[in-house]
């Protein structure tokens, strides 16, 4: 006799994103199912932001904290100023850099009908348009917002391709979309349009200049104290591999795994266990683009410890370094 499934205990499907695939997904999305799907960022665990006990399934199969707000993703403009209200930095900002991995934060237009849960009671709305073509086709064929946190279990490495999901999440989850692949490969940059001036609360995707070049002046920092998180999802550790990692090694210690940046190859390196490039050429788009896999691909070697070379500051540098910061805080990690 078949036995009843609970909600952590359902099947996973794997769904090719062709024009089948595309409608069965926002179909199982309207229906209050939770989808898998691929953004130009990360994977994404999508659910109707309308309904409260889809969302619900999204912090259950994640094991996230319940405080923590996701992030509506919506696929264009006209549909993103339905739900939240836009002051002039809000609008240049999204007019600039959308479709793509931008999410502003802009004060909640009640009457847009999301859930208490997606918001975590905030009056306020994260809100971001996706560039990914599969993502864009989703989003255009659901009709309604798509709360969609990084696809992965809380406090783990967020995932950039479907086998990351499905390690993490299936059999907890109602399917996944293949995608290809997630070419930026860390998170949204998130913005705060609350306040008078524009606050950064996530490095990410579009860096800090390209921002401050659209509004003309230097862009407020949320980012600085991580005990105190502006955005409450902003815990120390996160994105958490389960080796230890340790920053800014010069040289590489015996037995530690290496995660390489740049052409030298640090002192030690024959000693290492297992080591990867982020990238060979010392570029920051394609050492982000390869943060996430790499990290895991370290980490399933079942090293004790990951040594991480220096990365500049500058550009996307900013962003990988948050998330390296992250991977190498003190756990228990409660994270995204
Ligand atoms: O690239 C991304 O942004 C990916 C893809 C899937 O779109 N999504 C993602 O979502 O990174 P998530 O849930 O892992 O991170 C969302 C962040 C959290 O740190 C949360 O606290 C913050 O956004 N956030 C959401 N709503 C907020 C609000 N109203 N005010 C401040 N922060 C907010
Ligand atoms: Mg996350």
């Amino acid at each position: 006799m078949a036995k009843d499934k609970g909600p952590m205990e359902r099947d996973t499907l794997r769904i090719d994103p062709d024009a089948t695939g595309i409608a069965r997904a926002a179909a199982m999305l309207r229906a209050g199912q939770l989808v898998a799907f691929p953004t130009e960022t990360v994977y994404g665990l999508g659910a109707d932001a309308r309904q409260g006990e889809a969302v619900a399934g999204i912090y259950e199969a994640k094991g996230r904290p319940s405080f923590n707000p996701l992030i509506a993703h919506v696929p264009d403009l006209a549909h993103a100023e339905a739900i939240g209200m836009f002051n002039a930095a809000a609008r240049a900002l999204a007019e600039r850099f959308w479709p793509g991995p931008l999410t502003l934060v802009v004060p909640l237009k009640a009457e847009a009908g999301i859930s208490t849960l997606a918001t975590a009671g905030l009056d306020s709305i994260a809100l971001r348009v996706p560039s990914h073509p599969v993502a864009r086709e989703i989003l255009q064929a659901v009709g309604t917002p798509i709360v969609a946190p990084s696809a992965n279990r809380s406090g783990r490495v967020s995932p950039t391709e479907a086998d990351h999901v499905w390690a993490d999440l299936n059999g907890r989850i109602d399917a996944i979309v293949e995608g290809w692949s997630t070419p930026v490969g860390v998170e949204s940059t998130i913005v705060s349009c609350l306040g008078a001036e524009p606050t950064l609360l996530r490095p990410g995707g579009v860096t800090r200049a390209e921002i401050e070049e659209v509004l003309g002046h230097a862009l407020a920092d949320g980012t600085a104290d991580a005990a105190k998180p502006v955005a409450p999802g902003l815990l120390e550790s996160h994105y958490a591999p389960q080796a230890a990692v340790r920053l800014n090694a010069h040289t590489i210690e015996p037995g530690e795994a290496a995660l390489l940046f740049g052409p030298e190859p640090p002192p030690g390196l024959g000693d290492a266990k297992a080591h990867l490039n982020l990238s060979f050429r010392g570029d920051l788009r394609e050492a982000a683009a390869n943060l996430f896999s790499m990290l895991r691909r370290l980490d399933v070697s079942g090293v004790a410890r990951i040594a991480v070379m220096p990365i500049p500051r500058e550009g996307l540098g900013e962003a990988i370094e948050d998330r390296l910061k992250r991977a190498a805080a003190p756990r228990p990690a409660q994270g995204n």
